[in-house]
């Protein structure tokens, strides 16, 4: 019997590959060169199931291309880089992997938090220039983090992550922006208040996104609402770079108009606006989110299930869209 030919775009853990060798004809790509549109044209061509990441769009260009693709499997949650109806015109089933990059990128929220507030990657760049003279009163001095207040834009399951790191462990009051409402005994546990964007922006000290890139939250934070935040405060975002104006936040961190940023994700990425990159109240991380082995492994894992499901015939255990 012939075999399901499946199309990889990226490397993958070592372990992840090996188990995907044995469920299908698949072709790796172990030089680990991002697609270009030519490719992923090429992919959708020719391959029965597609496993794409974030790098590769996969718009009504490539999709209107009528491919022989039936499954676009994704190697993590966010699915903004594929078109999801015209998959559905097309019939293509898509799947995502939700749930096992929470944790770990909640704990990149908090650490972007932390790093900003307390000028870590200044202090470390410091170091490493040779610059340190030693300890003095007056020098890099940061602001807390324990006890402040903390405003999260998108409540689902990352944004409840960050918010039950902050509550039970730096005690922050949390503020939430979210379409729905959370359970009140959710609420209670994580000791967080939903409340208008408006008001979330003007009370919080620290702002954290962690909403989806839709046509809705493209730009969420853009001049206006960078102004709308306290002088004081810092803009974390581990959501995708489309929700922030990068632009407009370049020049309000550059005229001092919010205090500082921690960014692990960008809005033309791996390209990042130019005049971030001379900042020192900016942390920029390289989309890091659910950078661990463990969870790579697990989002590996979490495509194969949703392979095995449709070679089997079964419903997809994550589907999208
Ligand atoms: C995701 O899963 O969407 C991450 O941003 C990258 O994998």
């Amino acid at each position: 019997m012939m075999r399901a030919r499946i199309v990889v775009t990226r490397r993958w853990p070592a372990d992840v590959e090996a188990r995907l060798a044995t469920m299908a004809d698949v072709a790796f790509n172990r030089d680990d060169r991002p697609f270009d549109a030519d490719q992923v044209t090429a992919a959708l061509a020719t391959a029965y199931i597609l496993l794409p990441t974030v790098t590769d769009r996969i718009g009504a260009a490539v999709l209107g291309t009528r491919p022989r693709t039936r499954l676009i499997a994704n190697f993590g949650v966010g699915v903004n880089h594929i078109d999801l109806a015209a998959a559905k015109a097309l019939g293509i089933a898509v799947s995502n992997t939700p749930g096992v990059l929470t944790d770990c990128t909640a704990d990149l929220a908090m650490t972007l938090m932390l790093m900003a507030a307390r000028r870590a990657g200044e202090g470390e760049r410091h170091v490493r220039s040779g610059a340190w003279v030693g300890w003095r009163p007056t020098h890099m001095v940061g602001s807390r983090v324990t006890g402040k207040t903390l405003g999260i834009i998108g409540m689902g399951r990352i944004g409840q992550a960050v918010a039950r790191r902050a509550h039970a462990g730096f005690g922050m009051t949390v503020l939430y922006h979210s379409r729905q409402r959370l359970d009140g005994a959710i609420e209670a546990a994580l000791g967080a208040t939903k409340v208008p964007l408006a008001n979330l922006l003007a009370r919080s000290d620290f702002v954290s996104l962690h909403c989806p890139s839709t046509p809705e939250t493209r730009h969420i934070i853009d001049a206006a609402r960078l102004a709308a935040m306290r002088p004081t405060a810092i803009l974390i975002n581990t959501a995708r770079g489309d929700v922030v104006d990068e632009a407009a936040l370049a020049s309000a961190l550059g005229e001092g108009r919010i205090a500082a940023a921690g960014l692990d994700v960008y809005e033309r990425e791996p390209a990042i606006e130019a005049a971030l990159m001379g900042l020192e109240n900016v942390v920029l991380l390289p989309h890091l989110g659910s950078a661990t082995a463990e969870t790579r492994t697990a989002m590996g894992d979490c495509v194969l299930d949703n392979v095995a499901a449709f070679l089997a015939g079964r419903p997809l255990p994550n589907p999208v869209g």
